[in-house]
C-alpha cells in the first residue's frame, strides 16, 4: 500500500487548508451576494452562520480526514460501524468536487483574461460603460472562455502532479502570503476614495429594512449557501488536508485559523469592492458581473492603475488557484485512495476530463445560452446551486450525523480525534447543540430557503 503522504510543517497545511477555503466565494461570490441582498444586514448572517454552522463543521471534516487517513473517497469505509451505509457519502463528496470545478475552472479563467487585459492595458481609456461593455464581449466569447479555462486546469494538475510538498504546499503557501498582503494595501485604497464612505455604511450598517418578509429567508438561505461554499465544507475538500497531518495539534485551534482567515480575506474583499462602487457609480446588485465592472474603473482613475490592476487580478488568480489545487488534490486522491494509480496518472487523466466537463458552464454563456431553468438560471448557476445550496449544506449533515449519531462514528471517537495533540479542545458543552440544533437549524432554514426561491 502507498504511504500517505504529509505536509512538511504546521504552517504549510494552515495556509493550504485555508487556501482550499479562500477562494472566488471570497472575492468573486461573497461581494456580489452581499450587494444582492443589500450589504451589511446579509454580512452580519453570514458571519453568524459561519461562527454556528461552518467552524464546527471544519472541525468535524479534519478530525474524519486524520483519523481515516484517507480522502473522502474512503474516508467513510474506514471509520464506519460494520453494516452501515455512511460510505455512500462518498458519492456525493465526489460529485460535489468535480461539479465544483466544473463551473469553477471557468471563472478562474475569468481571472486570468483579467490580468492579461491589465497588463495589456486594453481596458485603459474605457469610460464604466466601457469597461461594463467589456464584461459582456469576453462572456460571450466562447473560444478565450474555453482557451483561459483549460489553461487553469492545465496549471493547477500540474501543480498537483508536482507532488503535495514540492507542488501544493510550496505553491500554495507562497500565493497565500502574496493574497494577504496585496490585499491589506487594495483595502486601504479603496477605503480612501472620494465616497467611498458611502460604500462602507453600505457594506458595514445593518439595515434590516432591505430584508423584509420572504426576502429575509431568502438571504438567509443564501448566507448559509455562502457560509458552507466559502468553507469548502461538506463534499470532503477540507477533510483530505486532515488525512496529511500528524497528531501534533489538536483541531479545534487549526479550525478556527483556517476560518479566521477565510473570513480576514472575505471581509477585506467587500473593504475593497464597496468603496469602489459608491465611488464609480456601480450599482453594488449588479450580480456576478461585479468586480469586472467596478475595479477596473478603480484602476484606470489611479496612478499606475495598470500595474494596481494587473496586481489585482493576480490575487484574484492566486485566490481562485488555491481552491482549484486543494479540490483537484481532492479529485487526484480520489482516483489514487480508490484505484491506487499514481498521482501522475490520477493528474493527467483527471486534467482531460475536467477540461471536457466545464464545456458545459463555457457554453451555458454562448451557444447554450438558451438554456435556462426557473427561479435557478442558466448552466453555471445550474451547477453553483446543485453544489452550493445542496451538496454543501446536505453533505455537511452527513458529516455532522456521522460524528454525533451512536450508530455513525459517534461523539466519543470524533472528540477523542478531534482532541488529539497541544491546544484548544473541542467544547463538551457543544454536543447537544451539535447533535440537535446545528441540524434543524440547517433543515429549517434549507426548508425555508427553497420555499423563498421556489414558491414565493
Ligand atoms: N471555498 C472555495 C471558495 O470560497 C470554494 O472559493
Amino acid at each position: 500500500m502507498n504511504k500517505r503522504e504529509k505536509f512538511a510543517s504546521r504552517l504549510g497545511f494552515i495556509l493550504v487548508s485555508a487556501g482550499c477555503a479562500i477562494g472566488l466565494g471570497n472575492v468573486w461570490r461573497f461581494p456580489y451576494i452581499t450587494g444582492a441582498y443589500g450589504g451589511a444586514a446579509f454580512v452580519l448572517m453570514y458571519l453568524v452562520f459561519l461562527l454556528i454552522f461552518g467552524l464546527p463543521i471544519v472541525v468535524v471534516e479534519l478530525a474524519v480526514g486524520r483519523a481515516s487517513r484517507k480522502s473522502a473517497a474512503q474516508s467513510f469505509d474506514v471509520l464506519e460501524p460494520a453494516g452501515t451505509k455512511w460510505h455512500l457519502h462518498k458519492y456525493a463528496c465526489m460529485a460535489g468536487n468535480y461539479l465544483l470545478m466544473m463551473f469553477y475552472t471557468t471563472i478562474a479563467g475569468w481571472m486570468v483574461q483579467y490580468f492579461v487585459k491589465m497588463v495589456t492595458g486594453s481596458l485603459d481609456e474605457l469610460d464604466a460603460e466601457g469597461v461594463g461593455a467589456a464584461f459582456g464581449e469576453m462572456t460571450s466569447n466562447g473560444g478565450s472562455m474555453a482557451l483561459y479555462m483549460v489553461i487553469t486546469v492545465v496549471l493547477c494538475f500540474t501543480v498537483c502532479g508536482a507532488g503535495l510538498q514540492n507542488g501544493v504546499e510550496k505553491i500554495t503557501k507562497a500565493m497565500m502570503v502574496c493574497l494577504l498582503v496585496l490585499m491589506v494595501i487594495l483595502a486601504v485604497h479603496s477605503c480612501m476614495l472620494p465616497s467611498g464612505m458611502e460604500g462602507i455604511k453600505f457594506y458595514l450598517a445593518p439595515d434590516f429594512s432591505k430584508l423584509s418578509g420572504e426576502k429575509f429567508f431568502e438571504a438567509m438561505y443564501a448566507a448559509m449557501g455562502q457560509s458552507f461554499f466559502t468553507l469548502s465544507i461538506g463534499i470532503g475538500s477540507i477533510a483530505i488536508f486532515g488525512s496529511y497531518i500528524g497528531k501534533e495539534r489538536s483541531l479545534t485551534g487549526e479550525a478556527i485559523c483556517i476560518t479566521a482567515l477565510d473570513t480576514f480575506v472575505a471581509i477585506l474583499s467587500g473593504l475593497i469592492i464597496f468603496p469602489a462602487c459608491a465611488s464609480f457609480g456601480v450599482q453594488p446588485d449588479a450580480g456576478p458581473s461585479l468586480i469586472f465592472v467596478t475595479l477596473p474603473n478603480v484602476f484606470n482613475a489611479m496612478p499606475f492603475g495598470r500595474l494596481w490592476g494587473a496586481l489585482f487580478f493576480l490575487f484574484m488568480i492566486f485566490a481562485a488557484f488555491s481552491t482549484v489545487i486543494a479540490v483537484f488534490e481532492n479529485i487526484v486522491s480520489f482516483a489514487t485512495d480508490l484505484l491506487n494509480c499514481s498521482r501522475q496518472r490520477a493528474s493527467w487523466t483527471n486534467m482531460l476530463l475536467i477540461i471536457v466537463l466545464s464545456l458545459p458552464c463555457v457554453l451555458g454563456f454562448t451557444a447554450w445560452s438558451s438554456f435556462s431553468i426557473p427561479h435557478i438560471g442558466g448552466i453555471m448557476d445550474l451547477e453553483d446551486f446543485i453544489v452550493s445550496d445542496n451538496l454543501l449544506p446536505l453533505g455537511s449533515m452527513v458529516y455532522l450525523l456521522f460524528c454525533t449519531c451512536k450508530y455513525g462514528w459517534g461523539w466519543k471517537n470524533f472528540t477523542d480525534e478531534a482532541d488529539t495533540g497541544t491546544g484548544m479542545k473541542f467544547p463538551k458543552w457543544a454536543r447537544l447543540y451539535m447533535t440537535w440544533l446545528l441540524p434543524l437549524l440547517v433543515l429549517f432554514i434549507f426548508i425555508r430557503g427553497y420555499i423563498a426561491r421556489f414558491f414565493a
